[in-house]
């Protein structure tokens, strides 16, 4: 049998590697993937803990917050504020930034996330997750603020996403292609089960909200007009359809087989320009499909390059197999 790759020898053969990964990256994450494995059992544990349902509060984006969004939540932060790695994180459980309390030593990074994507599929047992992504705070001896977040995707130094479905699946970048990891529950550790990820450039499956369609812009309208033509249509092929409304269920299938994930603006709130978040889940997400050879945009840009002006911005999000996302751009951007 072939020797097993634990996460923490890939990230010190990463390191070595011409120095790839500092050690304080490779610290930082390895805390991450500890916080996935302790969200992961109490995921597992459902109804037998204290998991499921509401919690009766509200985010700063005006949602509900369930149980597990602010376990979740709590665990990452107490994982990650002692390790003098960090110098402050962000997530969308919270208005501001959380600053690590200077009982602690002050490390070079800043750590956004997303602790629970896809909280409508906790209480009904469905693949949910957390996403992740690490910015290098800026030079200098002041104290962090907000606007020290405020670096465009293509400055991340890691990006990942742990989904809790039938297995465990942690998934990571630090900008040399894409590897990913399933935990061993037995013994507690994830083991690289795929490294060099690749996504087909052509698909036949598309993700998105149906009951959205009244309220899309024409080039989302007729990207998805054609599919549903079939082979009859402009497209000549049959599409299929899957919406998990996981954000990382979806990303995740898209990473294994290929595919397109579409959250375009829509209608209903028009000042709004997605339902995404850019910070926490578009762009790490987006440099992921990016290092597996996919593509993500806005319909006009480029995820990655996009400025971001505040911590909680939303964003249009077309992402998955290079051919079909440069299509839906393109519908987008006439010449
Ligand atoms: P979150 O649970 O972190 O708020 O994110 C949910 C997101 C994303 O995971 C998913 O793709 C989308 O919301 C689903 O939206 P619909 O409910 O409109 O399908
Ligand atoms: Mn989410
Ligand atoms: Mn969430």
């Amino acid at each position: 049998m072939s020797k097993r790759v634990f996460l923490t020898r890939y990230l010190v053969e990463q390191q070595r590697h011409d120095g790839r990964i500092p050690p304080e990256l490779r610290l930082l994450l390895e805390v991450v993937a500890r916080a996935c494995k302790r969200i992961s059992l109490a995921v597992n544990k459902g109804a037998l803990g204290e998991v499921m349902g509401s919690a009766d509060s509200e985010n700063v984006q005006g949602e509900v917050q369930k149980k597990l969004d602010i376990i979740a939540n709590e665990v990452l932060i107490e994982a990650n504020e002692w390790g003098g790695h960090l110098a402050a994180m962000a997530s969308e459980e919270m208005e501001g930034i959380y600053l690590v309390p200077n009982r602690y030593p002050q490390g070079e990074y800043l750590l956004l996330f997303d602790p629970l994507d896809g909280s409508s599929n906790i209480d009904v047992n469905v693949s949910i997750g957390t996403i992740f992504s690490v910015l290098r705070k800026p030079e200098g001896d002041r104290g962090v603020e907000e606007s020290d977040f405020l670096q465009p995707g293509c400055q991340q130094v890691a990006a990942g996403y742990c989904v809790y479905g039938p297995q465990t699946t942690l998934v990571l970048t630090v900008g040399d292609g894409v590897a990913m990891f399933t935990l061993d529950r037995e013994q507690g550790s994830f083991v690289l089960t795929e490294e060099n990820v690749r996504i087909p450039e052509d698909t036949k499956e598309f993700a998105i909200n149906m009951s959205n369609m009244r309220h899309w812009d024409e080039p989302v309208r007729r990207y998805i007009d054609e599919c549903l033509q079939g082979k009859e249509g402009p497209r000549g092929k049959d599409f299929n359809m899957r919406w998990v409304a996981s954000m990382v269920a979806d990303v995740h299938r898209i990473m294994t087989r290929g595919g397109v994930f579409l959250y375009p603006w829509d209608r209903r709130e028009p000042t709004k320009p997605g339902k995404l978040r850019l910070m926490y889940e578009a762009n790490p997400m987006g440099w992921l499909i990016e290092q597996a050879g996919g593509a993500a945009t806005n319909g006009r840009q480029r995820i990655l390059d996009i400025a971001p002006r505040t911590l909680h911005e939303r964003v249009s999000v077309i992402l998955g197999s290079k051919n079909e996302v440069e299509r839906v751009t393109s519908y987008h951007n006439p010449l």
